[in-house]
C-alpha cells in the first residue's frame, strides 16, 4: 500500500461551496495530528468541513496542517485540484493543542496511539466538552468500542470510524458500533462517510473488525506452510499472487507491512478471542520479530532487501520453485497453499457473518477494498462451493488437529447459499 499518495477521494459537493457558512453537518473535530488524524483532517476538509486539528504535542497539529498543505500542493501540480480549491481547503482546517479548542461539532474523530487509558480519557473529556449530539468517533484499529466509551455517560453515540492508510487514498472505512452505539448514529456515520465519497461498511466491535479479522488465514496459513516445510516462502508468494491473483504474496505482504506490526495485529485478534487456537501466532513470524527480521524497514525479514528496496535475489530462497508450485496446486489441501489459504478465508469470513457481525456484501466490499483481494471471500467461497470449503477444512482439522481448523456450521447450514 502506497503511504505517500495523496489523491483525494471527490467530494460530492465543491469544496469551495460552503467556506463561509459551513457543512451542513457542522465543523469537524480531529484529535491526534500524526499520520491518520493529518489524513482524516484532509478528508473531512476537502468534504466541506471546517475542521479543528488537535494533538497534545506542542506544534505537532500547526506541522500536520503543513504537510496537508505540501499534500494539496502536490494535488494542484498533478492537475487534480485547482489551486483555489487547495486554499479553500487548507483555510478550512485550524490547528489546536487541547481539546477545549474545539468548537462544538457535528463529528470528532480520535485518532491518538492505540492506548485504551489515553483513549478514554479523551472519550470522556470529549463527552463533557461536546453536546449531546456530537457523534464521538474513534479511528482505533483493535480496541474495543465498548471499552473506549466506558466512562462516556451517554455512550450510545460513541462508535468507530476506521479509515485505513493513506486515508485521502483509501476508500474503505468500517463503522463499529459497540454493545450500546444507537443505531440511529450509526446510520448518521455510514451517510456521511459516504458523503465524503467513502465506502462505508458496517461491523459490530469484534476483535480485528472485519478486515484484521478475516486476513488473519492469508497470512498465518503461508507462515505454517513455510514453517512446516511444505514449500518455501517465495514458491508460496507465487503461488498466492500467480494462481490466485492476490496482489502481493502473504510473506512479501508482512515484510512490506512489518513482522512486529503484522504479529502486533494476530496477536491483539488472538488475545481478544480468548487465545482461540485459529489466531495463534505463529513460531515463525514470532523469530523472525526477535531476530529484528522486521521486514523491509529492517533491509531483511522473511525475504533480505537491497539499498534500493528490491529483494536481492542473490540470497538462497528468493527465487521460486515453479515445478514445486505447479505440483502443490490443485493436489491435497494440506499441501497447497492456495486452497488453503482459500478455504480457511471463506471460513473465518462465513463465521463473522453467520455470527451477525457483519453482511455477507459488507465483508466482500472490505476484503476488496481494505486488501485488495481479488474477490471478496463470500463470493470466492459461492464459487468453490460452500460444501466444498466445509470438507477442506475438514480435511485440514484431521491434517493439523488442535482447534486451529474448525469448520463454520455455517458452510453447511445452507444460511448463505
Ligand atoms: N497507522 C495506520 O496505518 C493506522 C491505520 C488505521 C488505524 N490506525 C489507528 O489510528 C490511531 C492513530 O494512529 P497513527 O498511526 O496516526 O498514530 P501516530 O503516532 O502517527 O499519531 C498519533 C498522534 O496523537 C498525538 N497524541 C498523543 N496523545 C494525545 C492527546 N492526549 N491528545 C491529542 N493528541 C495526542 C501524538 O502527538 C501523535 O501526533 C491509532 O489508534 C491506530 O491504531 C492506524
Amino acid at each position: 500500500m502506497d503511504t505517500d499518495v495523496t489523491e483525494p477521494d471527490r467530494p460530492r459537493r465543491d469544496p469551495a461551496d460552503d467556506e463561509d457558512e459551513g457543512s451542513p453537518f457542522g465543523p469537524v473535530g480531529v484529535v491526534g495530528a500524526g499520520a491518520m488524524g493529518a489524513g482524516i483532517a484532509q478528508v473531512a476538509a476537502t468534504a466541506g468541513h471546517a475542521v479543528t486539528l488537535v494533538d497534545a504535542a506542542a506544534g505537532a497539529a500547526a506541522a500536520a496542517v503543513e504537510r496537508i498543505g505540501a499534500s494539496l500542493s502536490r494535488l494542484v501540480e498533478k492537475g487534480r485540484l485547482s489551486a483555489d480549491d487547495a486554499t479553500a481547503v487548507r483555510r478550512r482546517i485550524t490547528p489546536a493543542e487541547a481539546l477545549d479548542e474545539l468548537p462544538h461539532c457535528g463529528l470528532v474523530i480520535e485518532a491518538v496511539p492505540e492506548d485504551l487509558d489515553l483513549k478514554r480519557r479523551i472519550f470522556a473529556e470529549l463527552a463533557d466538552l461536546q453536546p449531546p449530539t456530537t457523534v464521538l468517533a474513534t479511528n482505533t484499529s483493535s480496541i474495543d468500542i465498548d471499552d473506549i466509551a466506558h466512562e462516556v455517560t451517554d455512550p450510545e453515540r460513541v462508535l468507530g470510524l476506521h479509515f485505513f492508510n493513506p486515508p485521502p487514498v483509501m476508500k474503505l472505512v468500517e463503522v463499529v458500533h459497540g454493545e450500546r452505539t444507537a443505531r440511529a448514529f450509526v446510520e448518521h456515520a455510514a451517510a456521511l462517510m459516504a458523503a465524503w465519497g467513502k465506502t462505508p461498511v458496517r461491523c459490530s466491535s469484534t476483535p480485528g473488525f472485519i478486515v484484521n479479522r478475516v486476513a488473519r488465514p492469508f497470512y498465518g496459513e503461508a507462515q505454517r506452510i513455510v514453517e512446516s516445510g511444505i514449500a518455501d516462502a517465495a514458491t508460496v508468494d507465487w503461488i498466492l499472487r500467480e494462481k490466485g491473483g492476490f496482489p502481493m504474496g502473504p510473506l512479501e505482504l508482512t515484510d512490506f507491512i512489518g513482522q512486529d506490526v503484522n504479529l502486533a495485529v494476530g496477536t491483539s485478534v488472538w488475545e481478544q478471542t480468548g487465545r482461540d487456537e485459529r489466531y495463534a501466532p505463529t513460531a515463525f513470524q514470532r523469530s523472525l520479530v526477535e531476530a529484528g527480521r522486521l521486514g523491509r524497514k529492517s533491509g531483511r525479514g522473511v525475504y533480505t532487501y537491497a539499498a534500493d528496496g528490491s529483494v536481492d535475489d542473490s540470497v538462497d530462497g528468493s527465487e521460486p520453485d515453479v515445478e514445486l508450485a505447479e505440483r502443490l496446486v490443485g493436489g491435497p489441501v494440506a499441501t497447497d497453499p492456495l486452497a488453503r489459504t482459500l478455504a480457511m478465508l471463506v471460513n473465518e469470513a462465513v463465521d463473522l457473518v453467520a455470527r451477525g457481525e457483519a453482511s455477507a456484501d459488507d465483508v466482500d466490499t472490505a476484503m476488496r477494498l481494505g486488501t485488495r483481494y481479488p474477490k471478496g471471500p463470500i463470493e470466492w467461497g459461492r464459487e468453490i462451493g460452500f460444501d466444498v470449503v466445509a470438507r477442506q477444512v475438514a480435511e485440514l482439522d484431521d491434517a493439523y488437529p488442535g482447534g486451529r481448523y474448525r469448520p463454520s456450521p455455517a458452510l453447511t447450514d445452507g444460511s448463505l447459499r
